[in-house]
């Protein structure tokens, strides 16, 4: 689908594979160091709203979400019952070596985020292997991603993430995506944790 001419070190290619595949693009890490967090503080004046302040967390830890119970993409297919047959899967690899990739949904009635639309795409997962983080790989995906939703005639990509996941917050604000919801208490399971929701018109 797409070469890794941009990429600093790395050969890499991007295809789309079926969604049965899940298992093994769950084979790349999706860990994350959290040593810093944004933190959602009210803003002063005016009228009101939040802000999102930087702050050190000491001491770091590791986020994995895919170690959540219920969630990593070995489970995906098993626990939902969606309809995924328009949703769709890229794969980035180094030779044969996997590195990273991204799950795109669209058209699931049953999805909430996809708000009952057929012309928003959501980016489900995307992730890079370790080794090859802060390479230019995470870009080249997320423009295959753009790609496929585009050829699908969405108008608009939609992604979730944390203020806990400063690196994806950056990541995503250098695509040109803005930030169009700050959702606290979303996660019961996680409550210091809120809901960053990302759009990006196409
Ligand atoms: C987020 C992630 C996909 C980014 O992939 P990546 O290959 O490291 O990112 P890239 O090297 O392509 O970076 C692209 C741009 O984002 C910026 N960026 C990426 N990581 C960043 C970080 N940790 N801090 C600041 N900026 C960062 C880069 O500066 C770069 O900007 P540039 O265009 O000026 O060079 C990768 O870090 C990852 O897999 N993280 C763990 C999984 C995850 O959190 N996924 C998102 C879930 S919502």
């Amino acid at each position: 689908m797409k070469s890794g001419a941009n990429l600093n070190t790395m050969c890499v290619k991007i295809v789309e594979e079926p969604l049965s595949r899940l298992v093994e693009y769950g084979v790349v890490p999706i860990a994350f160091e959290v040593s810093t967090r944004f933190r959602p503080v009210p803003a002063e004046s005016g009228l009101g709203g939040i802000r999102l302040v930087e702050e050190a967390v000491d001491p770091p830890y590791v986020k994995d979400y895919d170690a959540t119970s219920e969630e990593g993409p070995a489970r995906w297919l098993r626990r939902w019952n969606w309809d995924t047959s328009s949703w769709g899967l890229l794969a980035a690899y180094e030779g044969s070596r996997r590195v990273g990739g991204a799950v795109l949904a669209r058209r699931s009635p049953n999805v909430n985020m996809l708000e009952g639309r057929d012309d928003l795409a959501v980016l489900w997962d995307l992730r890079v292997h370790p080794d090859h983080r802060g390479a230019g790989l995470g870009r080249s995906i997320f423009d295959a991603a753009v790609d496929w939703a585009r050829r699908y005639g969405c108008v608009e990509l939609k992604i979730e993430t944390q203020d806990i996941n400063v690196p994806a917050c950056r990541f995503y604000a250098r695509q040109g995506c803005r930030l169009s919801a700050i959702i606290l208490h979303a996660y019961p399971e996680c409550p210091d944790e809120a809901q960053l929701i990302w759009r990006l018109s196409l």
